[in-house]
């Protein structure tokens, strides 16, 4: 079970794979990117993934590219690995060319994909929550787009992690609940979900999609709407999501104790329905 890298299609183990100095994503961070996880050897939203990252790269004027050959590099370099239980990295940059802040005439992107196995977490952490802080945004304004200009995100995490917390909350000047360094996220008031509505803001979030849609299979109330810091504090369950934090209890933020402190019953029920929905039995 190698973990690989492709680099342009070029294959080899990942410590081995290499990228030209000048390519934009490595000075500018010029790159798009995103994250897929597989569960028994099954790549779960595949197909939302790639429409992410589609939107990405038009976003950022990028040449367009046929989904197929991504797609196709993404599913041959995955076979190949043979990790059933992998994380798929695929990064796309602008291109390659001489050092310049404007980059003119449409260049080839270049598309780097990695395969690794997922560390899963902690049975604990799933069962008694994670601890998380609050930190201030700080970040560009199209939080939207999955761009690899991650410092901000970077150094929000150290920061939770060096004050002894799982990750760090992104709360606006307004006092807005946004999201965390790579995860959405969600509170439960009275049996009611509430979670950032998708703006410029906030990245919109696959697994944030797939949660949605089970909510609404289960009848579960949703409101997408924004939210103050107060209300978190005030919530009986909060919740982060995404492609490698799956669906994981929020315990504590900034050491107050969110409802009873562990996982609570929606957010327990929503862990089990992505699960199912990710070996294919939801
Ligand atoms: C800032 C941010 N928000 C949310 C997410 C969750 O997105 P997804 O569920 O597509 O992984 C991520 C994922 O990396 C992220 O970086």
């Amino acid at each position: 079970m190698p973990e690989l890298a492709s680099v342009n299609g070029v294959v080899t183990p990942i410590e081995e794979a290499t990228v030209p100095i000048e390519d934009r994503g490595y000075q500018f961070g010029d790159a798009v990117y995103e994250v897929i996880a597989s569960y028994g050897g099954r790549l779960l939203a595949f197909e939302a993934h790639l429409q992410r990252l589609t939107r990405s790269m038009k976003a950022l004027a990028f040449a367009p590219m046929p989904l197929d050959s991504l797609r196709g590099a993404v599913v041959g370099l995955f076979e190949r690995a043979e990790i059933a239980r992998a994380a798929v990295y695929l990064q796309v940059s602008r291109g390659v060319a001489p050092r310049n802040h404007a980059y003119g005439a449409a260049m080839d992107p270049q598309i780097v994909i990695t395969v690794r196995e997922v560390v899963e977490k902690p049975a604990e952490l799933r069962e008694r929550g994670a601890a998380v802080i609050t930190v201030p945004d700080e970040r560009w304004q199209r939080c939207d787009i999955k761009t690899v200009q991650l410092v901000p995100n970077a150094m929000a995490k150290q920061k939770a992690l060096d004050a002894g917390a799982f990750d760090a909350i992104f709360i606006s000047r307004e006092g807005e609940v946004r999201e965390g360094t790579s995860s959405n996220l969600f509170a439960v008031r009275d049996g009611c979900l509430i979670t950032h509505p998708l703006t410029p803001n906030i990245l919109p979030g696959i697994t944030r999609r797939l949660v949605l849609d089970i909510c609404r299979r289960e009848r579960l109330t949703v409101e997408e709407r924004i939210f103050l810091e107060d209300d978190l504090f005030a919530a009986d369950e909060v919740f982060l999501c995404g492609t490698i934090t799956e669906v994981l209890p929020v315990a504590a933020v900034d050491g107050q104790p969110i409802g009873d402190g562990g996982a609570g019953a929606i957010t327990k029920r929503l862990y089990d329905g992505l699960l199912a929905l990710a070996v294919g039995t939801g």
